[in-house]
């Protein structure tokens, strides 16, 4: 891992779009952005929906007369977008033609150990495997990517990773814009050496920050004059975004990892840590026909501050029968806690060349269990980041859990649904609760921040 830089900085806000555009190694908004498609399954026989993929190398153009090779789900890039049901079964058959292991986890899902695709239960180069999801828990935009134990950084940060779409009656039955309305948005970031097209995992200083959109460099989407439910989601290995609207105008966030916010909120920012989730409308009726509008990033850099990530073209009209209620869904009332446990994330920052991470002070051990929890136990977490430089962030397999408290104090309405994966600048802590009450067995919880998990920022609980 030497040279990737690890420590994003914490640069001031609000960098300009000249400070950026020098860094672009793709011309901004010159290609549409493509829209992911969807795979359809093999067989939906006995009420199960059955898919397969293969993980394989392919060469694509992303920078414009360049080829890159990728390690993909399907040859496609991001993976293919399932999308599921509520309590409707999924299979995924999945074929590793690749050289190196994987093993594929989904991200947000309560699952049984065995099909939760953990670091250590791979799938060997020329082996495959099935995964069966029951889709039990309610909605939500969930997403899968590799976890093989030490490369699954490399892995997704080449390209393996996708969505994976839960719906169920609950969000079916508001009034929200669907169907073609209804956009997933991945933005994730890359380093490209600009001579050959080459994707740089190992980044030198000097690498240039691009940012793709559903795989794309800084696209632009033509929309109707009308409201849109965009998907946001950060498939970065470590780059937290900070997102708004050149104009500064308003986003409706109604969803966060775990489905629809209790209500919908107003802002002008959207913050995602790596691996975290936010459904915005965003109603372009206010803009006449013939507007662009530039989707910005304002968080922190970890190479340098990149401002435009995408553009929005109001191309035309449309009708619009949609609208967003002010109640979206209920939560149930947090049962009264059965245990309290503090988790210290901390990783070196003395500059040294292979810095490690820890969780409460421990390198992630596969052969080690660190917590073990009582089958049916509602537990709160303290999580505190002890870096005073580097931010994290922390992710738990199996469960989707309520934010309680952001540094001692109420979380902001974004934080207000469920979430699996929350962001933890230096110094924070994030107080959560999580009920345990559906499968047993061992799980990882870690930074999602890809290479500090990778350099120990990792443990396991076990339920049972
Ligand atoms: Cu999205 Cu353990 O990860
Ligand atoms: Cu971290």
């Amino acid at each position: 891992l030497t040279g990737v830089s690890l420590l994003p900085a914490l640069n001031a806000r609000g960098a300009t779009a000249a400070a950026a555009t020098p860094a672009a190694a793709a011309p901004l908004f010159a290609v549409a952005m493509p829209l992911v498609p969807v795979l359809a399954p093999v067989s939906t026989a006995g009420g199960v929906d059955v898919y397969e993929m293969t993980m394989r190398t392919v060469t694509k153009e992303i920078l414009p007369g360049l080829r890159t090779e990728l390690r993909t789900y399907n040859g496609q890039f991001p993976g293919p977008t399932i999308k599921a049901r509520r309590n409707r079964p999924v299979v995924v058959r999945q074929r590793n033609e690749l050289d190196v292991h994987t093993s594929v986890h989904l991200h947000g899902a309560a699952l049984p150990p065995s099909e939760d695709g953990a670091p250590m239960d791979v799938i060997a180069p020329g082996a495959e495997r099935r995964y069966t999801y029951p889709n039990r828990q309610p909605h939500a935009s969930l997403w899968y990517h590799d976890h093989a134990h030490h490369v699954e950084s490399e892995n997704v940060y080449r390209g393996l990773h996708g969505s994976y779409l839960l719906t169920d009656e609950e969000e079916e039955a508001l009034p929200l814009p669907k169907d073609e309305y209804d956009v997933l948005i991945a933005i994730r970031d890359a380093h490209f050496d600009t001579a050959d097209g080459t994707l740089l995992y190992q980044m030198g200083d000097r690498a240039r920050t691009t940012f793709l959109v559903n795989g794309a460099p800084y696209p632009y989407f033509e929309v109707a004059s009308r409201s849109y439910r965009l998907r946001f989601a950060n498939h970065s290995n470590q780059r937290f975004l900070e997102l708004r609207l050149a104009d500064d105008g308003d986003m409706v966030q109604i969803a966060s990892d775990g489905g629809l916010l209790p209500r919908p909120h107003t802002t002008k920012a959207i913050h995602l840590s790596s691996g975290e989730r936010a459904d915005v409308v965003i109603d372009f009726s206010r803009y006449p026909v013939g507007t662009r509008l530039v989707l910005e990033n304002t968080g922190p850099g970890a190479v340098e501050d990149v401002s435009q990530v995408m553009r929005f073209d109001v191309v035309r009209t449309a009708e619009d029968d949609s609208s967003v209620p002010r109640v979206l869904r209920s939560l149930p009332r947090l049962p009264a806690p059965t245990a309290e446990r503090t988790v210290v994330l901390r990783m070196d920052e003395d500059g040294r060349a292979h810095p490690r991470a820890y969780i409460d002070e421990k390198l992630y051990d596969p052969a080690r269990v660190d917590i073990r929890i009582r089958p049916g136990a509602s537990e709160i977490w303290t999580v505190t980041n002890a870096n005073t430089k580097a931010p994290h962030n922390f992710h738990m397999h199996l469960v989707q859990f309520r934010v309680l408290q952001r540094n001692g104090a109420a979380p902001g309405p974004e934080e207000s649904g469920l979430k699996d994966t929350v962001r933890l600048l230096p110094g924070e802590t994030v107080t959560l609760q999580a009920a345990f009450d559906t499968y047993r067995g061992t799980y990882v919880y870690h930074c999602h921040m890809l290479d500090h998990s990778a350099m120990g920022m990792m443990a396991t609980m076990k339920i049972g």
